[in-house]
């Protein structure tokens, strides 16, 4: 295991009714001037909205609102939410949503100390930031982890690349974890997140290193509890219990890359992959996730059947495969996995999804863009992105 230093500096209040602890969270933070910033209007539709307006109320705290955040969010809404902060001198940032709606607080709370430039000099590390905007996160949705995370993904430019933002001003000062807010998801999302959150998972898990014991059982407790209650949660949507469990999971899956600690960085292969489809199409994150997994593990199987160890690992200790052959064994896990996907009403392929065949090798150049071949077990470069595309089609 390689050393490393763990620290989270985000608190969490977790469970129904955790509102209550806003006001207070603010104060502590001090919060006086509150940008409160949300998606398309889902939490005006199901209360997080007044409940989240009544805390600001009590705490006397004045709030300016920014609306309207995308999913898979645009550096327009960023620099709107920058306006706002420099144009009402606000001092701290409420992001209340999904991960889209704290992606973009997270680059707000970067960019709008940033004078000497565009955003755009911090999301593509032209520049860094000196200082930032304290923020604090009301999750609504069971997915990214960045309630607990210093990331942030932004999607720029015509060709609406998403590009990754980490810095260690960003992680959010507190997040309030109510699964009743995530009860009212519709049923594609709840999916979705559920294969967002094992994707984390695995792309952590398939990263292997010496010693990493910790990492690894923790992640495949995970993985079960996903895989688990997922399903669960599309069949009783309004079981607290089970939203609880996706959205610690979620939570845990990413807290501060603690399943990659002591692990080398080489890059999310399967998300460098997806992010390329919703640039294309605007796909939905987890989505394009559960589409390309199992072509990746496919090729890994292919070109790298001395490196399958980790795959043969997940499909017995989180599939319960009992095969003893490593090759076989990974063969029926994906198997598993992809019968998972299925249940959960994850498209069956890219055509499926409306991507145009004639695309995939321009896909595969956007990935490689600006990047040398990533991943752990089987570098990827152009050609095998495109192999990855087409079984995925
Ligand atoms: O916009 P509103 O009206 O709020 O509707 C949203 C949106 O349409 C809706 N929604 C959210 N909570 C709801 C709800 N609808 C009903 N009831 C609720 N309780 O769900 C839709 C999707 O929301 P979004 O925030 O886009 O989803 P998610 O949380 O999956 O975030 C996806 C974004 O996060 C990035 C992805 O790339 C994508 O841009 N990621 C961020 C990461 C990070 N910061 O660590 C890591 C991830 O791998 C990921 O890349
Ligand atoms: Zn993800």
């Amino acid at each position: 295991m390689n050393n490393f230093t763990f620290h989270i500096p985000t608190q969490v209040h977790f469970g129904v009714g955790q509102i209550k602890s806003l006001a207070g969270a603010l104060k502590a933070h001090g919060a006086t001037r509150v940008l409160l910033a949300f998606g398309g209007g889902s939490i005006k539709k199901y209360g997080a909205y007044d409940d989240v307006v009544r805390e600001l109320n009590n705490a006397k705290l004045p709030f300016v609102e920014l609306s309207g955040i995308q999913p898979n969010p645009r550096v327009e809404s960023v620099r709107q939410g920058i306006a706002l902060i420099r144009d009402n001198a606000l001092d701290f940032i409420l992001a209340v949503g999904g991960g889209s709606v704290i992606d973009c607080c997270k680059a707000i709370a970067a960019g709008a100390p940033y004078t000497s430039g565009d955003v755009m000099d911090l999301l593509t590390g032209k520049a860094t930031a000196q200082s930032v905007v304290p923020l604090g996160t009301v999750l609504t949705l069971a997915a990214t982890g960045s309630e607990l995370n210093n990331g942030a993904v932004i999607t720029a430019g015509e060709d609406h690349k998403k590009l990754v933002l980490f810095h260690p001003g960003i992680f959010p000062r507190f997040s309030i974890l109510d699964p009743a807010y995530t009860a009212t998801l519709p049923p594609n999302q709840t999916a979705a997140g559920a294969a967002d959150i094992l994707c984390h998972l695995m792309e952590q898990y398939f990263n292997p290193a010496p010693g990493t014991q910790v990492q690894d059982r923790m992640n495949e407790g995970l993985m079960r509890v996903v895989l688990d209650n997922a399903e669960r949660a599309l069949a009783e949507p309004d079981n607290l219990e089970v939203r609880a469990n996706l959205l610690w999971a979620s939570s845990m899956a990413l807290a501060g890359l603690q399943l990659m600690l002591g692990k080398p960085m080489l890059g999310f292969p399967i998300h460098f992959l997806g992010h390329e489809l919703s640039s294309l199409n605007d796909m939905t994150h987890g989505v394009s996730l559960a589409l390309l997994t199992p072509a990746w593990m496919h090729l890994v199987m292919r070109e790298a059947p001395q490196n399958i160890a980790p795959l043969a690992a997940f499909a017995r200790n989180v599939m319960d495969v009992t095969e003893a052959d490593d090759l076989a064994a990974a063969e029926q896990g994906i198997v598993r996995l992809e019968d998972w996907y299925k249940r959960i009403n994850m498209p069956a392929n890219l055509r499926a999804t409306g991507i145009a065949e004639d695309k995939l090798s321009h896909l595969a150049e956007k990935v490689m863009e600006g990047r040398e071949p990533f991943g752990p077990l089987l570098p990827i470069n152009a050609d095998r992105a495109e192999t990855i595309y087409r079984e995925a089609f």
